[in-house]
């Protein structure tokens, strides 16, 4: 057996990880700033040297990377499991360590419960994006009993004691939420079998200290579409740290001999330029590694959507009406939302008969996409796979192909029920479906949505069957994407329910929140921008009389907040005014002129009251960036403040414009007239920051700067 070093270290362009192997199980000693030549790991375990405390064990069982219940560690265990109710303290010996590239891989063996356990923990050199997962194997011949199996423990400095979490609803999704670590646990429990609006599996714990632009931050995320349970610890022996895992039901989980469990990966960052620094590593990391490489020189398209237009209330000439309308202003694909299939007039009916309604199109969907083609336009269709209306057909023919409870009612959300995705027949069906659409019809593009969450969710044998559902539907986008590589998927799940880096890695857009209300949408996609970039983010213009708040906002608003995403629009254009549609237009002509910088540059997000949003993007070489002002409400005095840009180049001079709205109203002679066209540096830029113009609440400012020669 080869001999295990007692430290192993892993570098990335600005960030170092040390693994401890000193003791019998590995665990993290350092992970934070690059470390460079003159350190050594010794020095680190030097100066981590603990005391024994009065009063407590000699010998402080080890934060390892799945602390184990037989060290005697009392926190949450890493790895809960039994055979029967024996063989629960696990309690392991490293058996190898593997080093290939940024890759470690430590694997153990546990005499008392028959299991190995495989760590394997690699750093993107690039990004300095950590990706972790713990993986146990069923030794023994009996059956493992799996009630855990978090990804690797992540120890926290005791001063990283705050937390920055984001929670939601429907149609209110990524909202902050800070919080002050406390003795105990912090935790954040997901029982939906969907990522959830309530609680994304991701955090950011830091510093008090810690801002948008400078300070230290890990960010952490689980990269996973199902349930699960996000810790952040405190321990009175003065010791933190963070568990990210899968929440499994009771039985959920079984390893029969030679089987294996390998927990939903981590995706991790240490940053010590402050919370926008930690984003910007991670957007660098999905664009590089969870973009799929046909999306990667892929323009983005702009998009029309049916929905918020018009309902179920779908007719060939409406269609085509609108179809008219949205090449008008720049459409480049028109999507059509819920409501074309076989019996689907409301809510109540139809989801599971993917078969088109002839009573709205006779001669199937052609008709209807060869329209839209030859207005220069793609086509793309709303499907919700997972589901099935009672009525319908395929329920009626197969009504125990749903998940339950037994004997409890079923509980109803959307008058549907989930489909077993883990039923073979379920599988064949729907690919066979999705299939048969995608090859008869040109379709560029799919909006995946799944409307409610398992809330009984129990398979075939009865057991709770989340972990293998989720894996399922991960099959069937795999199975999807493989036969129609250039169709492109938007996951949905009544708005962003479902958003995480496990579905990216089969999906290419976000439907970030069924709210198009461009105040509310201004912090969601605030929200949103902590774990993924701008391209995944679909941000649609909506009507003037919002559907979901009833709050009138003006097109200067509901474009300008869209601009930042991957724009499209959902209001009904058959509606709009000349004058709208001609603000509409030039909107959507200046996300095109520049959305190759929106999807390409780095996010900086500004601190600023709460009456104020601004964020930028800035080019990687800083030749060129975008900044926007939001004043959400009626600030407190005449003129609201500075508004100070960030990530320019000091000693460099930049020329500003006002890109947006077209028309800045304004009472007397404005900022904005001194500011368009000025020749400003970085440096002041930056320092100085330009003093906001007075303007109405509820407007939005678009700043454009570039490089140019003093
Ligand atoms: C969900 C989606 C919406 C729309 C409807 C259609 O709510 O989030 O965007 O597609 O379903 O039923």
């Amino acid at each position: 057996m080869a001999s295990i070093a007692s430290f192993y270290t892993l570098h990335s362009n600005g960030s170092s990880l040390v693994l401890d192997c000193r003791s019998n199980a590995p665990a993290i000693l350092y992970w934070g700033s690059r470390l460079y030549g003159a350190t050594q790991p010794s020095m680190i375990a030097l100066l981590k040297t603990r005391q024994e405390a009065q009063a407590r064990v000699q010998g402080e069982p080890l934060l390892a990377l799945s602390p184990e219940i037989g060290a005697g560690f009392l926190g949450t265990p890493g790895i809960q499991i039994h055979r029967a109710g024996q063989q629960w303290n696990v309690y392991s010996q490293m058996e190898s360590v593997q080093e290939n590239g940024q890759t470690l891989t430590i694997s153990s063996a546990c005499k008392a419960t028959g299991i190995r356990i495989v760590h394997i923990l690699s750093l993107d050199s690039e990004t300095d994006v950590l990706q972790a997962t713990t993986e146990v194997t069923n030794l023994e011949s009996s059956t493992l009993w799996i009630n855990a199996c978090n990804a690797p423990c992540i120890p926290l400095p005791m001063d990283y004691d705050q937390i920055l979490a984001f929670e939601g609803r429907w149609s209110n999704e990524f909202q902050l939420q800070k919080s002050q670590r406390l003795l105990g646990a912090y935790v954040r429990e997901n029982r939906r079998g969907r990522t959830s609006h309530d609680a994304f599996p991701g955090v950011m714990v830091h510093p008090r200290e810690t801002n948008e632009s400078a300070g230290d931050v890990y960010a952490l995320h689980l990269g996973w579409s199902g349930n699960h349970r996000l810790a952040v610890e405190e321990r009175s022996e003065g010791r933190s740290y963070a568990q990210l895992g899968e929440l499994l039901f009771p039985g959920e989980m079984s390893l029969e001999s030679g089987e294996s469990y390998v927990s939903p990966k981590l995706f991790g960052v240490h940053s010590a330029n402050g919370f926008s620094g930690a984003s910007r590593q991670l957007h660098g990391f999905v664009r590089e590694h969870l973009t799929d490489v046909r999306m990667k020189d892929k323009l983005k398209r702009i998009h029309f959507n049916t929905w918020e237009a018009v309902y179920f209330d779908l007719t060939m000439d409406k269609l085509c009406e609108l179809a008219d309308e949205a090449a008008d202003i720049g459409v480049e694909r028109f999507v059509l939302d819920d409501g074309w299939f076989k019996g689907r007039n409301s809510e109540d009916e139809g989801l599971g008969d993917w078969y088109v309604d002839e009573a709205v199109f006779p001669e199937g969907l052609t008709p209807l996409i060869e329209y839209v083609n030859g207005k220069g336009m793609e086509f793309g269709l709303w499907l919700e796979p997972e589901m099935v209306n009672p009525k319908s057909d395929l329920y009626r023919n197969h009504p125990d192909w749903v998940l339950d409870a037994k004997p409890a009612p079923q509980v109803m959300t959307r008058n549907q029920l989930v489909l077993d995705l883990t039923r073979v027949e379920v599988q064949e069906y729907l690919f066979e479906r999705i299939d048969s659409l995608l090859s008869e019809y040109s379709i560029t593009y799919l909006k995946w949505d799944m409307n409610r969450s398992l809330n009984q969710p129990g398979g075939e044998s009865g057991r709770a069957v989340t972990h293998y559902q989720t894996l399922a539907l991960y099959k069937l986008l795999d199975r999807v994407r493989v036969a129609h590589p250039m169709v492109e998927i938007e996951s949905c799940a009544s708005g962003g329910g479902r958003a995480d880096y496990g579905i990216l890695r089969y999906t290419d857009r976000v439907w970030t929140s069924d709210t198009n209300d461009a105040l509310d949408r201004l912090r969601v996609q605030r929200g949103f921008s902590y774990f993924f970039p701008p391209e995944f983010m679909g941000a649609h213009v909506g009507p003037e009389h919002c559907h979901v708040t009833g709050r009138r906002l003006s097109m200067a608003l509901r474009a300008g907040v869209s601009f930042f995403g991957d724009m499209g629009v959902e209001a009904n254009l058959l509606e709009l005014s000349e004058e709208e549609k001609r603000e509409l237009c030039s909107a959507i002509e200046l996300h095109k002129k520049h959305r190759a910088l929106l999807f390409s540059g780095d996010n900086y997000r500004l601190e600023l009251p709460m009456f104020e949003l601004g964020f930028g993007v800035v080019s990687p070489d800083k030749s060129e960036a975008l900044f926007s002002y939001a004043l959400i409400q009626t600030p407190p005095r005449s003129a609201p403040g500075v508004y100070r840009f960030k990530g320019l180049k000091s000693d460099t001079c930049y020329e500003i414009r006002v890109v947006w709205p077209e028309k800045p109203k304004s009472y007397s002679r404005s900022v904005l007239d001194v500011l368009d066209g000025a020749v400003l540096s970085g440096d002041v830029l930056m320092t100085v920051g330009t003093q906001l113009p007075i303007l109405m609440p509820e407007s939005l400012l678009i700043f454009h700067l570039h490089e140019v020669d003093a």
